[in-house]
């Protein structure tokens, strides 16, 4: 088992398998899009799979792919096969803007894939346009009826945005009350590529529950599961149930159980730090499967307590701006 400096286990790694995307969502990347990072630099996929055996042999026991989309990536669903196949990997998770998924939701229920995060961030077609500056909405629509379909645990992530998708907010918790699915209201980061962005989040997690209580005054909590970044709850008699990720307040640390690799194979040990090392370029100069185990090991021996911490290391000409497509989420 892994353990971290503050003694907390870590066994889920979030693999970030492209930052490309097919979408251009405003809190992500800027219209133009971002540079993407060269194909030689992308890790390959012999690479990952490498990587993810030798995180399970060190029990991790859960991968969540990221991206970018990470079905552009050509190849995905034979690499989803080869990574469903390796002993000990108890459960492999996506996260998908759903764009390219409508119609293939069934190889994914039987390659066994555990549950889709559906970016979703509007219900409404113009403002679905509007945020993420392409007409995608009918198709991740009909993506989300088939994960219901054929019963694939889903749960949407909803960035809340001031002046984009407040109206939003209702329709979405609305969603919940015929379909057994788990609505995320996540605080907008910082990421955007930009580096411009306010000095004060006004929609934190603690206001959007406030608000959403203004119209369902019996919406409860409910238990979260181990690990969780969302703090859930649900409305007597509704099907589904309603989370927030404070993401920007960073209210989980204290139970972070993950480590991250980005598309051009950068651990990191937290969402907000600067990169602690990269594991392709120990790869690709010869480490045995030790070392590369080892170097893993000694990232985790120092990592940051939390969120906060880890962006203060970055010093100030380091200021995350980032877009989350280069990261994976
Ligand atoms: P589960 O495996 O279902 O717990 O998913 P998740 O919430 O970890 O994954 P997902 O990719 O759906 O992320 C949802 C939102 O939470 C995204 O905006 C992520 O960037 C954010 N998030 C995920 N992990 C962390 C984290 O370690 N720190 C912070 N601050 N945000 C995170
Ligand atoms: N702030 C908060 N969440 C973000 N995501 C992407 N960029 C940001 C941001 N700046 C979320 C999307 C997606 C997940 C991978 O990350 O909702 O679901
Ligand atoms: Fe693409 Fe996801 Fe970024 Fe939107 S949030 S632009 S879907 S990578």
């Amino acid at each position: 088992m892994l353990v971290d400096n503050h003694n907390r286990a870590i066994n889920y790694v979030r693999l970030a398998v492209t930052d490309r995307c097919n979408l251009r969502c405003f809190y992500c990347m800027p219209e133009e899009g971002i540079n993407y990072v060269k194909r030689s630099e992308l890790l390959s996929y012999e690479e990952m799979e490498r990587l993810i055996r030798l995180f399970v042999s060190q029990g991790i026991t859960k991968v969540r792919i990221t991206g970018g989309e990470p079905f552009l990536r050509k190849g995905m669903f034979d690499f989803l096969t080869r990574l469903s196949n390796i002993d000990g990997l108890k459960d492999i998770h996506i996260t998908t803007n759903g764009t390219l998924t409508a119609g293939k939701v069934s190889q994914l229920k039987s390659i066994g894939i555990k549950s889709i995060n559906l970016s979703l961030d509007s219900l409404d077609k113009a403002r679905f346009f509007e945020i993420t500056r392409r007409d995608e909405f009918k198709t991740v629509m009909n993506t989300l009826d088939e994960l219901i379909y054929h019963d694939i645990p889903t749960k949407i992530n909803c960035v809340v945005m001031d002046g984009k998708n407040i109206d939003d907010i209702i329709p979405m918790v609305e969603l919940t009350r015929y379909k057994n699915i788990s609505v995320r209201f996540i605080e907008e980061m910082p990421f955007n590529g930009t580096g411009d962005h306010p000095a004060t989040l006004f929609w934190t997690s603690a206001k959007t529950i406030e608000y959403i209580q203004s119209s369902y005054s019996d919406m409860y909590k409910i238990e979260d599961p181990a690990y969780s970044t969302s703090f859930n709850y649900q409305i007597p008699n509704f099907a589904g149930t309603v989370g927030f990720i404070a993401a920007y307040s960073r209210l989980f640390c204290g139970s972070c159980n993950r480590i991250r690799v980005t598309p051009q194979g950068v651990m990191k040990t937290c969402l907000y730090d600067n990169g602690i090392f990269n594991i392709k370029d120990i790869m690709r100069n010869g480490a045995t499967d030790q070392q590369v185990i080892d170097s893993l090991k000694t990232a985790l021996s120092h990592r940051a307590k939390d969120g906060f911490e880890a962006e203060k290391n970055r010093g100030i000409s380091n200021q995350v701006s980032e877009s989350m497509a280069t990261i994976g989420g």
